[in-house]
Formats: C-alpha cells, sequence, structure tokens
C-alpha cells in the first residue's frame, strides 16, 4: 500500500456517542423513535462524548492513522431557526484536537442520520425546506471546523436510511410509502448537491465526497431476463446515489420507469442543474455484501430485513423488478449477511471504472455477538473476514483502481440498528454494562501489524 493510505476504524455519532440530552443538544429523530417504541436505544451507547480521548489514543496505539466519524447536526443546531450550540461544536473541537494530538487523520460525515426531530416534526426528508436546512448545517461545520478536517462526505448511506425509513418501514420514520421514497430520495441527493456545492463556494481546504452502500450487483445466470433484473437492482441498490453524486444525474431508465406509476413533479429543472454542476471529488464505499438477483417470477413487492439475529428472515422482491437470492455456497452471519469478499474487488472495479474517482472503502466489518468479559476477545472469524476485504482492495488495486483508504467497521463496539449492543463490530471491546470499559481484541492487534506492514501481511489468494 502506498504510505498515505489511510487506515482506520469508522463510527457514527448516535451508535457511539450516547449524552444524547447534555450540554443542549437538541433530540434526533432517533432519539424520539426509540423512545417512543421502547426500543434499546443509544442514550449511552459507548460513551464516546466522554470516552474520546481514551479512543483516540487507542486508535493511534493500535497504528491506526485515521478515524471516519459523524457530527450530529442536533447537536451543533439548536432549532429550526439554525442557531448554533457552542457547546456542541465545542465537543466536536475536542475530537478533532484529540486527533491532531494522536497523529490521526479525521474523515468526517455531516449525516449518519440523526436528523434533528424538530425537522422530523415539520416531516423530516419529505419536506423540500430540510434541503436548505442541511446546507446551513454544513456551512457552520465547514466554517467551524474547516482549518481541521481535509476529508468531508455529505451523507452516510443515502439508501440504507432512505429505504429503510420510508419504504420498508423499521427505521423512523417508519412510512410504507414509495412515493414518499422517491420524494425522500430526490430531497436527500439534492441537499448532498447543495453540501458540496457550499463547500466549495466557501473555498475550504480538502475535498467532499459521498458514502454510500455498497452492494454489487450479481446475477444467477448470463440469460438477457438476468441482466434486465441486473440493471432493475443495480438502479435500486446504487446507481440512484452514486449515478447522481459522482456524474450529476438520476439514471434515467429508473426516472422513466418510476414516472409510469408515480407522480414525478417533485422533481425541477433548476435543482437538476445544481445537482450536476456539484459532483464530489471522491466516493466512500460501504461494504458488507453484494446482491444476487435473479429474474421477477411473480408476486407482490416484500422487502424485509433480519433484525433479529436469527438466520433466514431477510427478503427482497421487487414487483416486475428482481428478486434476490442467496448463493448457498456461502457462508452468512446470523443476521443473512453473505460474506462473499469477491464482491468487494469485482464493485471496486465496476465503480472506478464507472466514475474514474478516488474511492476509500469507509466501512467494512462483521457484525456477531460475543462475550467480551474475557480477558481478550478472540475474534479469528474477524481477522479472517478483513484479511479478505483487504486481500480484495488489493487484488482491485492490481488491476488499477486508485483507492485510498479502508475503515473497519468500527473503531469501537458500539449501539447496532439491529439488535443494539448485541451486535459487535468492534476491533475493541466495550463493556456496557461495567463501567464502559475498553480492551483491544485480537482483531485490533492484528490490524496494527497489517497496518505496520502497509498490507503485506495479508494473506493474498485470487478469487477468480
Ligand atoms: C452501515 C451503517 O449500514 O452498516 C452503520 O453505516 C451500521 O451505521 C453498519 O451500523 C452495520 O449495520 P447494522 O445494522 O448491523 O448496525
Amino acid at each position: 500500500m502506498d504510505k498515505n493510505f489511510l487506515w482506520g476504524g469508522a463510527t457514527a455519532s448516535y451508535q457511539c456517542e450516547g449524552a444524547w440530552d447534555v450540554d443542549e443538544k437538541a433530540p434526533s429523530m432517533w432519539d424520539v423513535y426509540l423512545h417512543e417504541n421502547n426500543l434499546e436505544n443509544g442514550d449511552v451507547a459507548s460513551d464516546h462524548y466522554h470516552h474520546y480521548e481514551e479512543d483516540i489514543r487507542m486508535m493511534a496505539e493500535g497504528g491506526q492513522n485515521s478515524y471516519r466519524f459523524s457530527l450530529s447536526w442536533p447537536r451543533i443546531i439548536k432549532n429550526k431557526n439554525g442557531d448554533v450550540n457552542q457547546k456542541g461544536l465545542d465537543f466536536y473541537h475536542g475530537i478533532l484536537d484529540a486527533c491532531e494530538k494522536y497523529g490521526i487523520e479525521p474523515f468526517v460525515t455531516l449525516y449518519h442520520w440523526d436528523l434533528p426531530q424538530y425537522w422530523e416534526e415539520t416531516g423530516g426528508w419529505l419536506n423540500h425546506e430540510v434541503c436548505g436546512a442541511f446546507e446551513h448545517y454544513a456551512k457552520v461545520c465547514y466554517e467551524a471546523f474547516g482549518d481541521k478536517i481535509r476529508n468531508w462526505t455529505t451523507f452516510n448511506e443515502p439508501k440504507w436510511f432512505v429505504v429503510n425509513g420510508y419504504m420498508i418501514g423499521n427505521y423512523p420514520p417508519g412510512l410504507q410509502d414509495p412515493q414518499k421514497t422517491m420524494i425522500a430520495a430526490y430531497n436527500v441527493m439534492y441537499a448532498s448537491a447543495l453540501g458540496v456545492r457550499v463547500f466549495r463556494a466557501g473555498n475550504y481546504p480538502g475535498q467532499i465526497g459521498i458514502v454510500h452502500s455498497y452492494t454489487p450487483v450479481n446475477g444467477v445466470d448470463d440469460s438477457i431476463e438476468t441482466k434486465i433484473a441486473m440493471r432493475y437492482a443495480d438502479n435500486y441498490c446504487n446507481n440512484w446515489i452514486l449515478d447522481t453524486a459522482a456524474l450529476g444525474e438520476f439514471p434515467i431508465d429508473l426516472i422513466s420507469v418510476l414516472a409510469k406509476d408515480y407522480d414525478i413533479s417533485f422533481i425541477s429543472t433548476k435543482e437538476l442543474e445544481i445537482i450536476k454542476e456539484n459532483t464530489v471529488d471522491f466516493i466512500g464505499l460501504n461494504y458488507y455484501s453484494r446482491t444476487l438477483v435473479k429474474p421477477y417470477t411473480g408476486g407482490e413487492t416484500q422487502l424485509s430485513f433480519n433484525h433479529t439475529g436469527k438466520k433466514g428472515e431477510s427478503k427482497v422482491l421487487i414487483k416486475n423488478w428482481f428478486e434476490q437470492v442467496k448463493d448457498p455456497n456461502n457462508e452468512t452471519t446470523e443476521w443473512d449477511t453473505e460474506i462473499y469478499p469477491k464482491g468487494l474487488e469485482d464493485g471496486l472495479i465496476e465503480a472506478y471504472q464507472r466514475y474514474h474517482l478516488p474511492i476509500y472503502v469507509t466501512e467494512n466489518g462483521v457484525g456477531v455477538r460475543e462475550d467480551v468479559t474475557v480477558d481478550e476477545v478472540k475474534d479469528e472469524y474477524r481477522i479472517s473476514f478483513m484479511n479478505d476485504h483487504i486481500n480484495a482492495i488489493m487484488n482491485a488495486q492490481d488491476a488499477g483502481c486508485d483507492i485510498r483508504g479502508y475503515y473497519a467497521w468500527s473503531s469501537f463496539d458500539l449501539y447496532s440498528w439491529k439488535n443494539g449492543c448485541e451486535k459487535r463490530y468492534g476491533l475493541v471491546a466495550v463493556d456496557f454494562e461495567n463501567g464502559q470499559t475498553r480492551a483491544p481484541k485480537a482483531s485490533y492487534h492484528w490490524f496494527k501489524d497489517v497496518i505496520a506492514s502497509q498490507g503485506e501481511l495479508i494473506k493474498r489468494r485470487n478469487f477468480n
């Protein structure tokens, strides 16, 4: 690996900070949704709010040179008038100063799903006004932290939070409405372009990108029907985010298909021009698995996700478009995520050929139930998972792709959107029940050695 390659871990504000109502932080939509529905919440999570110095020191001691984290909009902006919470800014200055002290390059996401509840109450991402509010929030952040941050991203995973929130209904605001899904998707992509525009207008140093939940698409065979199903799946899973952010255009075949059944009058020509003119400098790809599809065979649209950690509960079928299938030959996690590192290699090559932009792998990891009361968690499965995915990145680099960083999800154990603190991803174990103590797992030490060797320690194989 190049000496400038960024090696680190990633987190998100809601999932790790805790301190949900301190120092004048406003509630986020997740605070309210989880409280109202009596679900496990991130009120305390990993209490990063009070442990960030220790967490960042451990990153540096683990040989990492970068930390990807998100800023919390409701911690920084107090209300719909856009008033700034100085205490929120101070908290992130503390994190950024700790990064500086320990030689860690910050890689910062503006929005990792914690919309302020005061905006959710006006319709959230269905309210076009929220796009302008995001632009204001972004500008406040660029002004406050512009001299400390060189790597910005607007949104984390538009596909994931829009589809789960507006179509499947398992994330706030809990809707199941395709028309509203489209409006939210459009508003988010427009807001992202506004975030890029105001970044460029201010001449802030550094670069700006977007982070996508990348599931490269494979088909069950080479038939024309399967190829059509693959295109539908790619538009649904990937293209409406990546084409729009990187090329400045929503996929035209997706729009024309949607226009037959839905009202698309919310799309404005003037805003499409803004999207066209404000494309990103790089793309961040979060990779957990691929999407394997076959042609649609019948039935109503069905989208269900595994929220229990008991295998066999997920299903994706979109009427007239495609059906997702499982490859019985591959291992899956308890949450039905197929372990398929080849998908990362193929996907990186495809994305690089398509967008010709630098790529960062902004999340990659495996969620499991783990006993953290032992001296050291011996997470050999995580080591093997990370080895094979870093191997996939190296193979893609050998094929000519410009890949500049790798972030393990997650830097330390944190709150998962599925099964809360039970589903662990961290390189560092957090004992949530006993004083939030931190202890490196075997994967943390392994990752340190891999970084020190600049990837030479990775056991290489050719997936083809
Ligand atoms: C990504 C998100 O989708 O996957 C993270 O950016 C998330 O926020 C991660 O935690 C793992 O997903 P989950 O649902 O297992 O927490």
